[in-house]
């Protein structure tokens, strides 16, 4: 597997962003739905903080997934997929970036504008990126949690038309955003047979 992406494949850092991203957003999401419901006290305090550094790597993270896709750009439509369907997956794809971005931002601007102090993992701060306000903090509040909801549809739909691909229609969809090789690699379709004479 090549590091950068081909024609037909994803290579092995657009792969390991990607997986790596869909880990963290997970871990994230559980703690977030996890903390609010808690009691006040330090371990609040410590889950909340690990909440925040967790969405920021997150958000460094997207930022240098989007500087390698516009320098390795991606590989072609899977041959056969409709047109309809390229359009739709390009919409959502480009979805999913602006919400892996707008989360950690409208957290932070909440953050910011509820007058909280911002700590990467304990190691320095970060400066507040909105001024402290009530109405913001509503807003980016609400922002963050709706959009949390939004992109977990969104999610769900995009894997579940991975999936879909993978199988239904049995094409490289799926596999080619995976280690190893590829199926028609490894067995050559029919199709891409040279024709053998008959017996007769
Ligand atoms: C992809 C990144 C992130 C995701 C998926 C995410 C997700 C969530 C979720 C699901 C909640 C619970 C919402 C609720 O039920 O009320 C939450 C709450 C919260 N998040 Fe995030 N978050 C992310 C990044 C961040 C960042 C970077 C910050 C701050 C710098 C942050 C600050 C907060 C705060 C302060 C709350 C609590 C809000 C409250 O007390 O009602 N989040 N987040
Ligand atoms: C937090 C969850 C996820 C996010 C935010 C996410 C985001 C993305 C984005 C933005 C792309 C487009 C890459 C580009 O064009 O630069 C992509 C591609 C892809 N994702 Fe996800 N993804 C998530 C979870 C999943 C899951 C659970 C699966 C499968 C079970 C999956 C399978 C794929 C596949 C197969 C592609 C490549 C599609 C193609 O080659 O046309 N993703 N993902």
């Amino acid at each position: 597997m090549t590091l950068k992406n081909t024609a037909d494949r994803w290579g092995a850092i657009s792969q390991l962003l990607h997986w790596a991203a869909v880990l963290l957003i997970a871990a994230i999401a559980i703690i977030g739905l996890t903390m609010v419901d808690m009691n006040n006290g330090p371990s609040k305090i410590k889950i909340y903080a690990l909440h925040k550094s967790l969405g920021l790597t997150l958000l460094s993270l997207v930022a240098l997934r989007l500087l390698w896709r516009f320098y390795a750009g991606a590989p072609r439509p899977v041959a056969g997929t409709p047109h309809w369907q390229e359009r739709i997956a390009s919409l959502t794809h480009w979805a999913l970036y602006a919400l892996m971005f707008a989360l950690p931002v409208s957290g932070w601007v909440f953050n910011s504008s509820s007058g909280y102090p911002l700590q990467y993992f304990g190691l320095f701060n970060l400066p507040k990126i909105a001024q402290r306000s009530e109405e913001l903090a509503q807003l980016s509040r609400a922002l963050h949690e709706y959009g949390f909801w939004l992109l977990l549809a969104l999610v769900l739909a995009h894997a579940g038309a991975a999936f879909y691909h993978h199988l239904f229609q049995n094409d490289d969809t799926l596999r080619r955003m995976l280690p190893g090789r590829r199926r028609t690699a490894d067995a050559p379709s029919p199709a891409s047979l040279p024709e053998t004479p008959d017996a007769n």
